[in-house]
C-alpha cells in the first residue's frame, strides 16, 4: 500500500511491549502503549515530527489561527503544547469558505478517575468547538481497555461512564457533543459497524503488525481494534449527528494515538472520505520527571482528578521532580533548571498568565525563586483546578450523562 502506512514500518519506533519493531536503541520509545526516553528533558519532539512525518506547528499555522477565528489562540497551542499537526491548513482554508468540520478525541477508560495529563486534548478541544462552533464526538474505549488491560468487559463498560462524568465535568456544551462507550453504540448503530468493516477490508494483518508490533499470539480483538478506534473519522459513522454528509474531522490528540490516524488517514481516500487532520500534543510528564508519562497505573506519579487538596500537596512535595540545586546556597547562586524541573513544567499546561510564566522562570532560573517556593505556587495553581473540577463532576447526573451519551441532532452551522 502506497502513502503513510508503508512509510510506517520504516520510520517508526513502536512496540507492543516486548515486540521486536523498536528501531533504534537510542531513540525514545512512542507508540500507544509506551513512552520512555533516557532524556531528563523527555522525548525529543522534533525527532518525532520526523519519524512520524508530520508537520510543526509553526507561528505561521498560529498566526492563521488567530487571523481565521480572531481570536488569541489558546496558551496550549501558543506554548507549544500542541506542536505538530497534519493538514491543520486544509481544516483552516475550508472553514475560511465555509465548509465545515467536527472535532473526534476520545479516551481509553482504564480507571475510574482522569488524571491531570487527560484533561489536555479536552481542553484544547473545548477551546476549538467554542471558538469554531463544531460538533465533538467523544469516543470512550472501553473495548481496546477490557481487551488491552485485565478488565471484565463489564468493568471497562463501567468506567468509561465514570470517565464520562470527567468528561462532561471539563464543560462542552450539551448542543453540541456527543459521548459514547464502544461497548454500547458499536452493536446499535449499523452505520458505524458498516463503515468499521469497510475499513478493515482495507487494511491487512501485515500493515497492522508493521504499524502496531501485532505478532501471531496476539488476540484477534486487538488486531481488528484499530478499526475501530479509525471509524469516527468517519462521518457518516454518525447518522444522527451528519445524516450521509462527508464532512471532514479533525482530532486533537497526545502523539502517541498517531499510528492509528496514519492508519486512518491512508484509508479514507479509498473510502471516499477526506483524510481526517490531527493536532498531536505532547506528553504530560510524570510526577518523578519527564522520562516517561503521567500514567494512571502509577499512583505516586500522577495526580489524579478526584485528589483532594492535601493529597495534592502531598504527591507535589514529595514526588515532583526537582531542577533545582542541593542546597539553598547552591541554589542561589547557580539557580535552578526549568527544562526538567516538573512543577515548572506543569505550569505550562495550568497557568494561563504568559507574563508570570515568564516571571517565574526568570526567578527559578536566577535562583531568586527556590524550589520550595516553585512547588507552592504549583499548588496555589492547581487545588482550584481539582476543586472547581469535582465541583462540576459531581453535578453530573445520571440525567446529565444520557443527555450527552444519547445519539441524537446536534446543533451547529
Ligand atoms: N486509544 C485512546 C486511549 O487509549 C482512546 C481514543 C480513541 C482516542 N479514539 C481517540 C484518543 C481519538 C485520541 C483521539 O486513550
Amino acid at each position: 500500500m502506497a502513502g503513510e502506512i508503508a512509510n510506517d514500518v520504516n520510520h517508526l519506533t513502536l512496540s507492543n511491549g516486548d515486540s521486536s519493531v523498536n528501531s533504534g536503541q537510542d531513540e525514545d520509545l512512542v507508540d500507544p502503549w509506551n513512552v520512555v526516553s533516557k532524556s531528563e528533558t523527555g522525548v525529543d519532539y522534533n525527532k518525532l515530527i520526523q519519524r512520524f512525518g508530520s508537520s510543526k506547528i509553526d507561528q505561521e499555522l498560529i498566526d492563521r489561527f488567530e487571523n481565521v477565528t480572531g481570536k488569541k489562540v489558546h496558551h496550549l497551542l501558543r506554548r507549544g503544547v500542541f506542536f505538530s499537526h497534519r493538514d491543520m491548513h486544509t481544516i483552516l482554508t475550508n472553514y475560511e469558505s465555509g465548509k465545515p468540520f467536527y472535532l473526534y478525541t476520545g479516551r481509553g477508560p482504564s480507571s475510574s478517575s482522569m488524571h491531570l495529563g487527560h484533561l489536555i486534548p479536552f481542553t484544547l478541544c473545548k477551546w476549538l468547538q467554542d471558538v469554531f462552533d463544531v460538533p465533538l464526538v467523544i469516543q470512550l474505549t472501553d473495548d481496546e481497555k477490557s481487551l488491552w488491560k485485565d478488565i471484565k468487559v463489564e468493568e471497562a463498560h463501567r468506567l468509561a461512564y465514570e470517565n464520562a462524568k470527567d468528561i462532561i465535568a471539563i464543560g462542552f456544551d450539551p448542543d453540541k457533543t456527543f459521548i459514547f462507550s464502544d461497548l454500547d453504540y458499536v452493536g446499535r448503530c449499523p452505520e458505524f459497524y458498516r463503515n468499521m468493516i469497510r475499513i478493515q477490508k482495507c487494511v491487512t494483518f501485515n500493515q497492522v503488525k508493521g504499524i502496531f508490533g501485532f505478532d501471531d499470539s496476539t488476540v484477534i480483538g486487538k488486531i481488528g481494534f484499530p478499526a475501530v478506534q479509525a471509524t469516527p473519522a468517519l462521518s457518516t459513522s454518525f447518522p444522527d449527528i451528519f445524516g450521509d454528509k462527508k464532512i471532514q474531522c479533525l482530532i486533537p490528540c497526545a502523539i502517541d494515538q498517531d499510528p492509528y490516524f496514519r492508519m486512518t488517514r491512508d484509508v479514507c481516500p479509498r473510502l471516499g472520505f477526506k483524510k481526517p487532520a490531527l493536532l498531536h500534543s505532547k506528553f504530560f510528564p510524570a510526577l518523578q520527571g519527564a522520562q516517561t508519562k503521567m500514567s494512571s497505573s502509577e499512583a505516586n506519579s500522577t495526580i489524579f482528578c478526584c485528589d483532594t487538596p492535601k493529597q495534592l500537596k502531598n504527591k507535589i512535595n514529595k514526588h515532583a521532580f526537582s531542577g533545582g540545586q542541593a542546597t539553598v546556597e547552591d541554589h542561589r547562586e547557580l539557580g535552578g533548571n526549568c527544562d526538567i524541573d516538573i512543577s515548572y513544567q506543569y505550569l505550562i499546561f495550568f497557568l494561563e498568565d504568559d507574563e508570570k510564566l515568564e516571571q517565574i522562570r526568570k526567578d527559578y532560573t536566577s535562583g531568586a525563586l527556590l524550589t520550595g517556593e516553585l512547588k507552592k505556587i504549583l499548588i496555589d495553581v492547581l487545588t482550584p483546578v481539582l476543586t472547581e473540577h469535582q465541583q462540576r463532576r459531581s453535578k453530573v447526573t445520571d440525567e446529565v450523562l444520557k443527555q450527552y451519551m444519547t445519539p441524537r441532532k446536534l446543533n451547529f452551522k
